[in-house]
């Protein structure tokens, strides 16, 4: 009987270790993070013009993965390499949605564009055809033409400017730059400032990105709609949307009534047109689908592009040897040619250095777009919830000690010999165009606009401050009021 009693007191024993070690392996393991408020979670800590150095200083604290709550939504903020590799390649799968937001809601038609919307077969079909239409290495290719002559005005422009002594603003030139190439390029037109529907194309370019990170209350409870009417929120994103679609409008009837000529090219809208009614195509297209699509060519091409060059001028302006050193290669490399083609700029070691160097110091989209989770995950033993918001800090990851030797000092040398590249290819150290299926599927077309007319204008002239400004009067802030880090003050310089 003791014999039994000794038995059966050990298997309870045993029972009651395995109970309480599958109970620990149940618990919830959230990953590390500030305390927040009932109800707001972390809103009130939140800097929203600088919420990438915001994360990237609560990272010293709490680690490269940490968790916040903004109002009812759990949000995870990752900024290691290694980490980014998770959540890109291994576990892409889990982490590849967008958390749909009020403002990306309305501005995407409910979901029908590429790069807001929840991931779906029809994302990865339209993303495919933009890809193939519009993006690919081919394509990009056949449109040099049209960078070219871009960049020839420019050039034009900055040399009137320089011969009449007067100080040329880099900063409105390179949007006006970049929003013609890609305007003509993507719809067949140019939308400059100086054009038709231009100066209203560049500030809806910025309005919508602020729509894009706005914050709305009824995204996190019930009568939220009410604070968003009181606050002027919702009039905002009214009128942002109204203004856009108006645009798009233009965009499309501008193709429905052209006389196209037969051996004209076919652009991305004239694509979409034609997909419209192709009954065997495997979605019904209608006009708000091509609208939703022309929200992404429209908020992804210019404000990138032009965030990138004026970070690279404003850094070499600052660094006088590295600025001296790329002029040398591009001027004995080209020679007296007068002009840099797409051809010679696999020639520029040093020239393609600063553009990495540049991005990454300045990644323009420096917290990615924010994904969301598709399902419970766990990262580094850490617990993630479904529908959780995830946020990549590419800027933080840029400048983590642990890779980079002097992470804040600009140095294109690092990349002398190195096969790093901005694509994550050979490591997630610089994850500039995001990665995974979710990656930005226009690498290409994005560095052939950049690097151009970068190497043009470094060409063509010298680069001097103002009279009255010294170095310490450039200053190197960041404006974020949206997805883009823009350069706080414009860039205004002399050209000789
Ligand atoms: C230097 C220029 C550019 C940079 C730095 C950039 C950066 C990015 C980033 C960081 C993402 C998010 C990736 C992720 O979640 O993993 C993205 C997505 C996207 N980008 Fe770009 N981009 C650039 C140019 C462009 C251009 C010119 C276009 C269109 C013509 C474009 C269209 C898109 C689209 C459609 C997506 C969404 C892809 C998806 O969700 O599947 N981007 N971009």
């Amino acid at each position: 009987m003791l014999v039994l009693l000794l038995l059966l007191a050990a298997l309870s024993i045993i029972f009651l270790v395995i109970l309480s070690k599958n109970g620990k392996k149940q618990r919830f393991r959230r990953p590390p993070g500030p305390k927040g408020l009932p109800l707001i979670g972390n809103l009130h800590q939140f800097e929203p013009l600088n919420t990438h150095v915001y994360y990237s200083k609560l990272g010293k604290t709490y680690g490269p993965i940490f968790a916040l709550r903004l109002m009812s939504k759990p949000m995870v903020v990752i900024q290691s390499a290694k980490l980014a590799q998770e959540v890109f390649q291994t576990q892409d799968k889990n982490f590849c949605n967008r958390p749909f937001t009020v403002g990306r809601k309305r501005l995407s038609y409910d979901g029908l564009d590429v790069a807001l919307s929840p991931y779906s077969d029809y994302s990865k079909e339209m993303k495919k055809i933009l890809i193939v239409h519009l993006l690919s290495s081919k394509k990009v290719n056949l449109f040099a033409s049209i960078r070219h002559d871009e960049v020839s005005r420019l050039i034009q422009e900055v040399s009137s400017l320089s011969s009449a002594s007067k100080v040329v603003n880099l900063s409105q030139l390179i949007l006006n730059y970049a929003s013609s190439t890609s305007s003509r390029i993507m719809f067949g037109k140019r939308y400059s400032d100086k054009e038709e529907l231009g100066s209203r194309y560049h500030s809806l370019l910025s309005e919508i990105q602020t729509m894009f990170a706005a914050f709305f209350y009824s995204d996190h409870f019930p009568l939220g709609g009410v604070l968003d009417k009181l606050s002027g929120q919702s009039s905002k994103l009214e009128k942002t949307f109204n203004g856009l679609d108006s645009v798009y409008e233009k965009i499309i009837n501008d193709h429905l009534n052209k006389n196209k000529l037969e051996s004209e090219q076919e652009d991305i809208v004239d694509v979409l047109l034609r997909l419209m009614n192709d009954t065997s195509f495997a979605y019904k297209l209608t006009m708000n689908h091509i609208k939703a699509i022309l929200m992404n060519l429209f908020s992804g091409g210019a404000n990138t592009t032009t965030a990138g060059v004026i970070w690279a001028l404003t850094e070499l302006i600052k660094n006088p040897v590295p600025m001296k050193k790329v002029q040398e290669e591009l001027r004995s490399t080209v020679q007296n040619k007068g002009f840099i083609l797409e051809g010679d700029l696999p020639k520029l070691e040093y020239f393609k250095a600063v553009v990495k160097e540049t991005c990454r110091l300045h990644p323009p989209s420096p917290l990615l777009i924010p994904r969301e989770t598709v399902c419970k995950s766990i990262i580094e033993g850490y617990d993630i919830l479904p529908n959780t918001i995830v946020i990549l800090n590419a800027w933080a990851i840029g400048r983590d000690p642990k890779y980079w030797k002097d992470p804040e000092i600009f140095m294109p040398e690092r990349f002398i010999g190195s096969s790093m590249d901005l694509k994550g290819k050979v490591a997630m150290s610089m994850i500039h165009f995001g990665g995974g299926r979710r990656m930005c599927p226009a690498a290409n077309f994005g560095l052939a606009s950049l690097e151009l007319v970068l190497a043009n204008l470094l060409y063509s002239f010298d680069w001097e401050l103002p009279d009255g400004l010294n170095m310490e009067d450039i200053d190197d802030t960041n404006v974020l009021p949206g997805l883009i880090m823009h350069k706080k003050q414009q860039l205004c310089l002399i050209a000789k």
